[in-house]
């Protein structure tokens, strides 16, 4: 039976984090488990920069956004000897296994620590719901509302002014925060990765709207694509139709506030399911949840999953943005 667990969050923040914080310290703590937070992800671990959670510590946390315990990125952890250290400064505080919220690098810095003998699991806790074994990340529900609160008071002005307005969505090149914020939201156009229009063919589509006699409208842009950004874009737009287009990128406002109900309840559900396993010895596995379950995979098989591009809800793009 393991006695004392870490906990860390990891890359960028995600409303939900703190809800899975709770979850695990609760966990533990009703098991008998001593739990310590560990501060600024990998970062804080291999600075040895933690503290014990109590109860009391995590009281109410889950309805805070961002994460209570800080993030950071830290490239330097995919060296062997950084990782040696972090493990050297869990054995001497005798903290046999751990708990990482985060994304997919961060998932990986949890399979090493577990090969080198410290049992990891991951809890997905990114707004990109870009980690192929979980239907849903943590954050990604709370983002779609953030972005639906925005593109509401971004018609408001755009449609008083009968402008386009271009909007940059993240997601780091996954294109589900854009794809479901479009067809939710009822975009005109949106462009991801999967579902990709050319300049060209966004100018067609908009010149035949105005045709039509579509006053305002709206174009969602997933963000990294190589091949289209949106202040380009938007002169082209302003160029080429009869709309005055405006660009905006969102940005980490997408990141930030309350997290959502259903955020706050899968990472109370992942957590506590992340530390029942780890309880059990599991290791170099990561949480989820498919087709309403809460599952887990070994951390190499998910990090090869292939991505769902959503191909049915993709196909209603046509008849319900056009
Ligand atoms: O992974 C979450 C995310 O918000 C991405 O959507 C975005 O591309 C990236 O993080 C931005 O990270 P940072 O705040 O470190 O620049």
């Amino acid at each position: 039976m393991i006695k004392k667990i870490g906990i860390l969050t990891s890359g960028g923040d995600a409303p939900g984090m703190n809800s899975a914080i709770r979850g695990v310290a609760k966990t533990a703590i009703n098991s008998g488990i001593e739990v310590f937070g560990i501060y600024d992800g990998y970062r804080g671990l291999v600075e040895d920069r933690m503290v014990q959670l109590h109860k009391e510590d995590v009281v109410g946390i889950q309805s805070r956004g961002g994460t209570i315990l800080g993030t950071a990125r830290l490239p330097e952890f995919k060296q062997p000897e950084v990782r040696e250290k972090a493990v050297q400064i869990l054995k001497a505080r005798g903290i046999e296994a751990l708990v990482v919220i985060g994304g997919d690098g961060s998932y990986t810095g949890a399979l090493r620590l577990t090969e080198l003998g410290i049992n990891c699991i991951g809890i997905p806790g990114t707004i990109d719901n870009d980690i192929a074994s979980t239907d849903y990340t943590l954050g990604f529900d709370t983002a779609m509302n953030t972005i639906a609160y925005c593109l509401d008071h971004l018609r408001d002005t755009s449609s008083s002014h009968h402008r386009c307005t271009v909007v940059e969505i993240m997601g780091n090149k996954c294109g589900d925060l854009t794809l479901f914020s479009g067809v939710g939201q009822g975009a005109d156009i949106l462009v991801t990765p999967d579902h990709f229009m050319t300049v060209d063919q966004i100018v067609d589509k908009l010149n035949s709207y105005r045709g039509q006699g579509r006053k305002q409208t709206t174009v969602l842009v997933a963000e990294k694509m190589k091949e289209l950004n949106v202040v380009d874009l938007a002169e082209a737009i302003s160029q080429r139709t009869k709309y005055e287009a405006k660009w905006e990128i969102l940005g980490r406002i997408q990141r930030g506030g309350a997290p959502s109900a259903f955020d706050r309840l899968l990472g109370a559900t992942l957590g506590c399911y992340a530390c029942k396993l780890l309880m059990e010895g599991k290791g170099g596995i990561c949480v989820g949840l498919h087709n309403n379950k809460l599952c887990y995979n070994d951390i190499p098989e998910a990090l090869q999953m292939q991505r769902d591009p959503h191909p049915t809800i993709g196909g209603m793009i046509e008849l319900l943005n056009n």
